[in-house]
């Protein structure tokens, strides 16, 4: 799949306000135990779709979240999520890409990344 197609699709799947990973939230549940995520963790979420499990891990666990996504389009409804879910304080979100991410080293306990890498928008051209 070339990148224009995988970006269209993002674009479709934002402006009807689906995005998945396989295995859904009970695999999210799966991960925060790997990770042993809790409420002292700064988490990073590369490619956060609409949100959804950056507002999940802030709900359940108390954890600072940071959410990036290369769609703006998906920033702007996490952004509503998180905002209707009262965690603002909590959960930040940017336009960023995966290849190229704005941070420094050592910014967050912990990075996760739910059905993102398999898409050829994340692979770096030769
Ligand atoms: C299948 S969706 C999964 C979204 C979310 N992780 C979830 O589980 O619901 C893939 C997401 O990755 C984002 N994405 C794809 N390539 C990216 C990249 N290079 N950098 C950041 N985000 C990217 C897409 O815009 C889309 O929101």
């Amino acid at each position: 799949m070339s990148e224009q197609i995988a970006r269209d699709y993002f674009e479709f799947i934002a402006s009807i306000g689906i995005t998945k990973h396989p295995g859904s939230m009970a695999a999210t549940r799966k991960l925060i135990a790997l990770c042993h995520i809790d409420r002292e963790k700064y988490v990073l979420d590369v490619g956060c779709g609409l949100g959804a499990t950056p507002s999940y891990l802030a709900k359940t666990t108390g954890c600072r979240v940071f959410g990036v996504d290369l769609l703006g389009k998906m920033v702007a409804q996490s952004r509503a999520r998180v905002k209707a879910d009262g965690l603002e304080q909590r959960v930040e979100f940017r336009v960023a890409d995966a290849r190229d991410l704005p941070f420094e080293d050592h910014q967050f306990d912990t990075v996760i990344s739910e059905s993102v890498t398999s898409f050829s928008t994340t692979n770096k051209s030769p």
